[in-house]
């Protein structure tokens, strides 16, 4: 074998002897387990609404996209959902991706510049480290949830682009980011400020322009 596929092995070897071998745990249709660990938190997964509008897509457009989205894989479902989400909440405009994950990716690639500082915070989401790593820019990492040290970041790349990159709800401990004075903080720095709400929508705060900065703080 050669020498890097047998490296591959022993690290294969050492992650099971740590114990860290990930498994995948296929669960059945009719699975009668109470979900404690998906985010399916609304239920739209089997809403009758949401299964039977699938089910007509499927019936209309086929399986699949049939290409990328700027070739022949935007529809005018696609279309219709994106306007309807951006109307729902109250923003200029809404791009559906496939997974969150290829969102983070999209949106901090798109952000940055050359010169863009990212700060981003310490429990943030996998997909939001890949993306600020894939994104190429100069990325900080501040301590969980605090502010002072995103405001220092800030202060220390003055005349600088920057993007403030934080979750909303942290997907892992569940604890609230403190949206309001991030939102201050980069505003007085002239930063952007990234949220990733796949643990918020619908579930906090209110739906329209100012939903996302009016969460109560930890
Ligand atoms: C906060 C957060 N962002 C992004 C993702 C990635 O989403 P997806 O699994 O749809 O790629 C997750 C996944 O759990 C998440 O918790």
């Amino acid at each position: 074998m050669a020498d890097w596929l047998a490296a591959l092995d022993r690290r294969a070897q050492l992650r099971a002897k740590a114990g860290l071998t990930r498994r995948l745990h296929p669960r059945p249709a009719d699975d009668r387990m109470t979900d404690l660990a998906g985010n399916d938190y609304l239920g739209l997964a089997t809403h009758p609404e949401v299964t039977a509008a699938a089910t007509a897509a499927l019936s209309a457009y086929g399986l699949g996209a049939t290409g990328s989205r700027l070739v022949r894989g935007s529809t005018d479902a696609h279309r219709a959902l994106e306007e309807d989400l951006a109307r729902w909440l109250g923003t200029d405009g809404a791009l559906v991706f496939s997974s969150g994950y290829l969102a983070n990716l999209g949106a901090l690639r798109a952000l940055v510049q050359p010169r863009t500082l990212l700060v981003s915070d310490a429990h943030n989401h996998a997909s939001l480290i890949d993306g600020c790593r894939l994104s190429g820019a100069e990325t900080v990492v501040t301590p969980h949830a605090d502010v002072d040290a995103v405001a220092a970041a800030l202060a220390a790349a003055p005349g600088r682009p920057a993007v403030v990159v934080t979750e909303s709800v942290f997907s892992v401990d569940g604890d609230l980011a403190p949206l309001a004075r991030l939102h201050a903080v980069a505003r007085r720095h002239g930063a952007l400020l990234l949220v990733d709400d796949a643990h918020a929508l619908v579930l906090t705060g209110q739906i329209g322009r100012t939903w996302v900065w009016e969460r109560v703080e930890i």
